[in-house]
């Protein structure tokens, strides 16, 4: 089983870069696709110090709620509502840097004030989750955390 992660470097990719050899051998071997969000989602959350992280999942015609790390959360987003359900209807990345500009953003948290979203596909191109990055700062994402966060959700293999 996996020991605590370790993380030493100060810039961004570099602490991404030091992270995702250590969230890949923690996925590595497990196919249950929930144990391993939820291994992502704490690895991000502890890893990377974010707010919050935390995947909705695809069921029916809704985004209901599924592993994360923070505080509580609204369970069920519909398509097109908020950031998570504009990113699944238009099937794209957002990056909000600031949530209070973003129209309909879903405020879960006041202290939440940037974040990232990315649909989470399987083999066949379907959007199965939208994985869900908040920051308590402005504008905390960009280029690299979307590259990452690609090759990180990219692991769960499904
Ligand atoms: N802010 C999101 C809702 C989810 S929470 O931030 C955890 C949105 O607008 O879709």
């Amino acid at each position: 089983m996996a020991e605590d992660l370790k993380i030493n470097a100060l810039l961004k990719k570099d602490k991404y870069a030091e992270l995702f050899p250590q969230v890949k051998a923690l996925l590595d071997g497990e196919k249950d696709l929930i144990a391993n969000m939820a291994n992502i989602c704490s690895a991000l959350k502890y890893g990377m110090n974010f707010f919050w992280v935390g995947f909705y999942l695809v069921k029916e015609n809704e985004l209901v709620l599924g592993p994360f790390q923070g505080t509580v959360a609204c369970t069920r987003i519909a398509k097109g509502k908020g950031v998570c359900g504009k990113a699944w209807e238009k099937n794209e990345i957002i990056i909000v840097d600031d949530v209070d500009q973003f129209p309909g953003h879903i405020a879960c948290s006041a202290l939440s004030k940037s974040e990232i979203v990315l649909p989470v596909y399987n083999s066949k191109k379907e959007i199965i989750a939208i994985f869900d990055v908040d920051s308590d700062e402005l504008a905390s994402f960009d280029k690299t955390d979307e590259e990452w966060l690609i090759k990180i959700t990219s692991l769960l293999n499904v």
